[in-house]
């Protein structure tokens, strides 16, 4: 006889219309700034090939397999990341203390929203500008320029309002109507608008250039403080670690195949993030300027490029149309991880729980804002506080949420239920189920402990 637990099966959960319809919107959250905004600063600033190499590594050696591993717990859970971890641990007989995977997941995209909506802002006030042209100045005018919205707490605000706003009407439509409907307007022009981009940077900027810097074989070059960021970025362009990833997989069907999709969705996350980079060093060397100006290097030398160009203000208004879609899609990742635990918990309906995730989201993006001008005397570890939540976020909660989710798989699930869920057999499913419980966790653990090394 069947026991009560089972016989109650929860309510269905609404479901993706379809597989391509699972593929965009995950690849929607994937790309995202950190590709177009992040990866190439970081490179910058991390001497380029060196930074490349480890971040390629890091992709495959820990991303991939972890993203399927994401994937599969929360298709299995069919909730939100804490309710998901409540049921697998149930179903496993393990420790309440695994639903701490659900619970940073849910903190860590509430703490990475307030500050990526800040970023995104940047990218409206420059799409806006776009729009009118950017006017031929010389270089240090288009610095001095970035450094003043940064100075300005009022503009800061209002367009992180925006994109809060924006990101919010996309979550209140729902899952199918909403977050799909929309990452399938945006995500397919996204990749026509890149392709476009990528064919006309390749005649007017430096692109051998560009590809020396990001694939010249260094491997002196590779010191702890690049394995970390690169470990960090890894995770934060796959999405991985902070609960969307195991949303995502909630709404997804039994009939899917996770495996193929998820090296799908890495591989095009790589090729955009690697055109970028791209594209952007190939500007930035033909005119001459800095690679590792920082978090500025998008805002800054893309402008001066488009203002010299010919037909640079179209083309410079397409590219921030890009980051715009780019950037919704990948925040409506980071809202829906709370609002679907808000439901849940409270049984509060979904436009409420939109309403107060995104105040609290919003308030503490207000408070980032104010951290590049009134509060840029706070910090605490040396570290202001929009680079203090990111440190937090991806190098420390990212990192360590993953490395629980490979150990939690591979050891506390049941290994049936992982195959049977995972849908590989034979030789693929064993190699991916060693590669997720000693290559992953080996991997993020040494470059933990060389952290450590570092800070001690
Ligand atoms: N991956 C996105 C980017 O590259 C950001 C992002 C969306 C994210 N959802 C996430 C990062 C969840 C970490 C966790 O811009």
């Amino acid at each position: 006889m069947k026991n009560q637990e089972t016989a109650q099966a929860p309510e269905a959960r609404v479901h993706w219309s379809s597989r391509w319809g699972f593929f965009l919107v995950t690849v929607g959250s994937a790309v995202g700034l950190g590709n177009l905004w992040k990866f190439p600063y970081m490179t910058g600033s991390n001497g380029g090939s060196a930074f490349v190499l480890v971040y390629l590594f890091c992709i495959l050696l820990i991303g991939v397999p972890l993203l399927m591993a994401e994937t599969l717990l929360g298709r299995r859970g069919q909730a939100s990341p804490v309710g998901t971890m409540r049921l697998l641990v149930a179903e496993a007989g393990a420790s309440k203390a695994w639903l701490a995977i659900g619970y940073i997941g849910i903190m860590g995209s509430f703490l990475i929203l307030s500050f990526y909506s800040v970023v995104a802002g940047w990218v409206l006030e420059y799409t806006w500008q776009a729009a009118g042209g950017f006017a031929p100045a010389p270089k240090e005018a288009f610095g001095q320029a970035f450094s003043d919205l940064l100075a300005n707490p009022g503009r800061l605000i209002f367009w992180h309002t925006l994109f809060m706003a924006m990101t919010a009407a996309v979550v209140l439509g729902g899952v199918t109507s909403g977050i799909e409907r929309a990452n399938r307007i945006m995500m397919p022009r996204l990749f026509l608008i890149l392709l476009f981009l990528t064919g006309y940077g390749a005649f007017a900027a430096d692109l051998p250039a560009a590809f020396r810097f990001l694939f010249h074989f260094d491997a002196a070059a590779i010191n702890r403080s690049v394995l970390f960021a690169a470990m960090g970025h890894a995770f934060f362009t796959l999405s991985l670690g902070m609960g969307a990833i195991i949303t995502y997989g909630s709404y997804l069907d039994r009939a899917t195949s996770i495996p193929r999709i998820c090296l799908q969705v890495a591989v095009a996350d790589t090729l955009v993030a690697l055109l970028a980079g791209l594209s952007i060093f190939a500007v930035v060397f033909a005119q001459g300027l800095e690679p590792a100006a920082g978090p500025g290097l998008l805002l800054q030398t893309l402008p001066l490029a488009f203002s010299q160009m010919p037909g640079g203000q179209v083309v410079g208004f397409l590219f921030f149309v890009l980051v715009v879609f780019a950037a919704w899609t990948s925040s409506i990742s980071l809202l829906e991880p709370s609002v679907t635990l808000v439901v849940e918990r409270f049984g509060l309906g979904r436009q409420v729980a939109v309403l107060l995730v995104t105040l609290g989201i919003w308030l503490l993006g207000v408070a980032v804002a104010l951290s590049f001008n009134a509060w840029s005397g706070v910090t605490l570890f040396g570290l202001g506080f929009f680079d203090l939540l990111d440190t937090l976020t991806s190098k420390i909660m990212m990192p360590l949420a993953g490395l629980l989710i490979a150990v939690f798989t591979a050891w506390v699930m049941q290994r049936r239920h992982v195959a049977d869920e995972i849908g590989l057999s034979g030789r693929s499913f064993s190699f991916w189920y060693r590669v997720v419980a000693f290559v992953s966790p080996v991997a993020i653990a040494i470059i933990f402990l060389n952290v450590i090394g570092i800070l001690g």
